[in-house]
């Protein structure tokens, strides 16, 4: 993989990628899940998440165990964040005991970014989620799932529906399709859970769930983000699932085989039927598996 002429970098957001770097990304991890051997890295990795995850710290673990690397999960609750230790002096501290590679999750919006500007450890910050900003490596993982199932970027409409503004999945994806010439990109979801303005200035706003899913090639559901609404906010989930839930009926006004992606965790009877998320139309495992295979590659590029 061609490796950026930077000196110390990081994977903070989606427009600090440059074309050729998000070209590169796609191709190696499509590279590494076609079994392409990996290249081995020295590097210890750590993982710090202020938020619960599943999918994204184990997959980072999985990425660098496969890379050769040795991985240190650290326990929060067990750390020196519970005594009162910032951000940045936790990052030094690591640094200065030759962790190479740190990745957070965050729940404020542009912390990683804050980070890095203030950063002079030799450390490198892999964004896995900050707030309701981005989470760059799942954006880079869909990508290269769709490109794997031989989606042809300029044709395609991709709908995302669901709770778009507190979604850093949706913050990162939307970016990430634009930069790849998707056709058509719509947004759809309740009124309280659209963004303003919509972030992508050629995104169409729906306000239906129909209007949306019609004749698109990709949908992706997102699960409202309650752990980021006021109690008030939270909607009613049969209610919800009645207006915005993603059936069989839906995928009749999509277009023949169109696929159907959701970051997870998925929430079954709310944003999406059990029956859709399991049927023959869903890539929702074959995200999974490729994010494995998209942190490699972000593993090796980083070095
Ligand atoms: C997402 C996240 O944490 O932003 N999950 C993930 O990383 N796969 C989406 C979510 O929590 O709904």
């Amino acid at each position: 993989m061609e490796k950026p002429d930077r000196g110390l970098h990081h994977l903070l957001g989606i427009d600090s990628l440059t074309d050729r770097d998000i070209e590169s990304l796609i191709e190696r991890t499509l590279e590494l899940s076609n079994g392409a051997p990996a290249s081995s890295a020295s590097v210890t990795t750590a993982n710090l998440f202020f938020e619960p995850s599943t999918r994204t710290r184990v997959s980072f673990e999985l990425a660098a165990l496969r890379l050769g690397m040795r991985v240190i999960n650290i326990e929060l609750e067990k750390s020196s964040a519970t005594k009162g230790e910032s951000l940045e002096d936790t990052v030094a501290t690591l640094a200065a005991m030759g962790v190479g590679c740190l990745v957070i999750r965050h729940p404020q919006t542009g912390r990683l970014q804050q980070l890095a500007e203030n950063l002079h450890a030799p450390i490198r910050l892999l964004n896995a989620g900050d707030g309701q900003g981005e989470h760059p490596s799942q954006a880079l993982l869909d990508a290269a799932t769709l490109a794997a199932d031989g989606l042809d970027w300029s044709q395609a409409t991709i709908a995302i529906v669901g709770d778009i503004r507190h979604s850093r999945v949706a913050g990162s994806n939307l970016k990430l399709f634009d930069r790849l010439g998707a056709g058509r990109l719509r947004i759809a979801g309740p009124e309280e859970m659209l963004p303003d303005p919509p972030g992508i200035e050629r995104v169409e706003v729906c306000h239906s769930i129909e209007a949306a899913v019609r004749d698109a090639d990709v949908i992706m559901m997102l699960r409202v983000q309650r752990e980021r609404m006021d109690r008030a906010g939270w909607p009613d989930p049969d209610q919800y699932h009645r207006r915005w839930g993603l059936n069989p009926a839906h995928l009749e006004l999509a277009r023949p085989g169109c696929r159907v992606m959701h970051p997870g965790p998925i929430n079954r009877g709310m944003e999406i039927d059990g029956a859709v998320a399991d049927s023959d139309q869903s890539l929702i495992l074959d995200q999974v598996r490729m994010s494995v295979f998209a942190r490699m590659a972000i593993f090796e590029w980083l070095h």
